[in-house]
């Protein structure tokens, strides 16, 4: 059994700290670390010298989280904390391939990007499926700002993000992808 934590109520880490020795006492396996604070939510910095502290205070596996934005991120964080994993949040929703980025990081070879077609290809993919899981509605409502994430670097990329406010059905959605699509081709 694994446990996930933040920081505690304040940023202090003693609240983590503790609960991290109990988990290890009750015989947990492995903890995973969001050294954030409750009323931080996803804002400011994620406090990583936390990771290293737990770390260096319990013997289960440690899992660092938070602010991996880019694969080179996983290295800096298991250098800097001694972590035994990381585990990857909000990076993944528009770079899915930021994970065969960190193998390719790790097996020492050049970090390699998806071309622009897979991307839409993607995008397309994860808007039937969300459509199909959530019912039409309530996944494009959450398209609304998800596709975007897909686009991050992209010529005219916050045109799309604009336009896409607006969507209602994902008929909407699959033509402003294919306008997109070929404005980024022209
Ligand atoms: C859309 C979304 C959903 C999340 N759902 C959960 C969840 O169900 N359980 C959880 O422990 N953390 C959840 N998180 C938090 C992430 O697991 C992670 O701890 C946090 O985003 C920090 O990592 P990051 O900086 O890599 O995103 C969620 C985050 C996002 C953005």
């Amino acid at each position: 059994m694994t446990i996930k934590i933040r920081t505690g109520w304040n940023s202090s880490g003693d609240q983590a700290l503790k609960i991290a020795e109990i988990a290890q006492a009750c015989g947990v396996d492995a903890i995973t670390v969001h050294p954030r604070t409750a009323t931080q939510g996803f804002r400011g910095k994620a406090d990583w010298s936390l990771i290293a502290t737990i770390k260096n205070t319990v013997s289960i596996p440690v899992i660092g989280n938070g602010d991996i934005v880019r694969a080179e991120d996983v290295l800096k964080m298991q250098n800097q904390t001694g972590c035994d994993g990381v585990m990857i949040g909000r990076a993944a929703i528009g770079n899915p391939w930021i994970f065969s980025q960190v193998l390719e990081l790790i097996r020492d070879k050049k970090v390699s990007f998806p071309d622009p077609s897979r991307r839409f290809e993607i995008m397309t993919q994860y808007l039937r499926f969300s459509v199909k899981y959530f019912g039409e509605k309530r996944a494009i409502w959450m398209m609304r700002s998800r596709l975007g994430w897909f686009v991050k670097g992209l010529r005219y990329s916050s045109r799309f993000r604009e336009s896409i406010k607006l969507i209602s059905t994902e008929k909407d959605a699959l033509i402003h992808i294919e306008q997109y699509k070929k404005m980024t081709a022209s």
